[in-house]
């Protein structure tokens, strides 16, 4: 059995490296896991008025591709010390209407990734503040800020030493072992 993860990607880079840190997870994640990329660009800004009974066909699409999914991976840039907007939106959307909130339950992690030294640090944990009050059980060990990223990924976009590919494989099995514990076996 294969779990669904809806992998939500900060950046809206076209060369981001935190959108290739979610491809190189994907590479790195055995076939107990399938990656589902949820995109978050064309989201219209939330706004309670149009959350009515016909709300933007892209938050509906976004609400879908989550419900549908056993577990969630965050994979954010740190900016101004918190995530993108983009990001935050996405949650907002998916967080709504009231008593709906598509994220309920669901077993998630977060990965961080930047230039910079601290690895988004910021915006790990800003983001993990919101998830409390979404209720989702989030993987807490390994933590994974990742910086330097301007030298992580090779031509191909794997990533480029052994260290970090091996503590990133080390993430994903982890994770995979976290979305078992929290949800019931198919079929139990
Ligand atoms: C940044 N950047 C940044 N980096 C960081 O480590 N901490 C920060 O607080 C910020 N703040 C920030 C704000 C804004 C508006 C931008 C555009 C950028 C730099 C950021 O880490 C860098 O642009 C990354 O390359 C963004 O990630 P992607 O797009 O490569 O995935």
């Amino acid at each position: 059995m294969s779990r669904k993860v809806a992998v939500l990607v900060g950046s809206l880079r076209k060369d981001s490296y935190n959108r290739r840190m979610a491809h190189a997870l994907a590479g790195l994640a055995g076939p107990a896991l399938t990656f589902d990329d949820v995109g978050i660009g064309d989201l219209p800004l939330y706004n309670q008025d149009l959350d009515n009974d016909a709300p933007p066909q892209q938050w509906k699409r976004l609400r879908d591709q989550i419900r549908g999914a056993d577990s969630v991976l965050f994979v954010t840039p740190e900016y101004n010390r918190s995530v993108p907007g983009g990001l935050k939106n996405a949650i907002d959307i998916a967080s709504r209407p009231y008593g709906k909130n598509v994220f309920d339950g669901k077993p998630a992690a977060v990965i961080s990734v930047s230039p910079g030294a601290v690895g988004g640090f910021g915006a790990n944990h800003h983001l993990r503040q919101s998830l409390v009050f979404l209720n989702m059980p989030v993987l807490q060990q390994p933590e994974a800020y990742i910086g330097g990223a301007a030298n992580l990924f090779d031509e191909n976009g794997k990533i480029a030493n052994e260290g970090t590919s091996d503590y990133l494989r080390k993430f994903v099995e982890t994770f995979s072992k976290w979305i078992d514990t929290i949800l019931p076996a198919e079929g139990a």
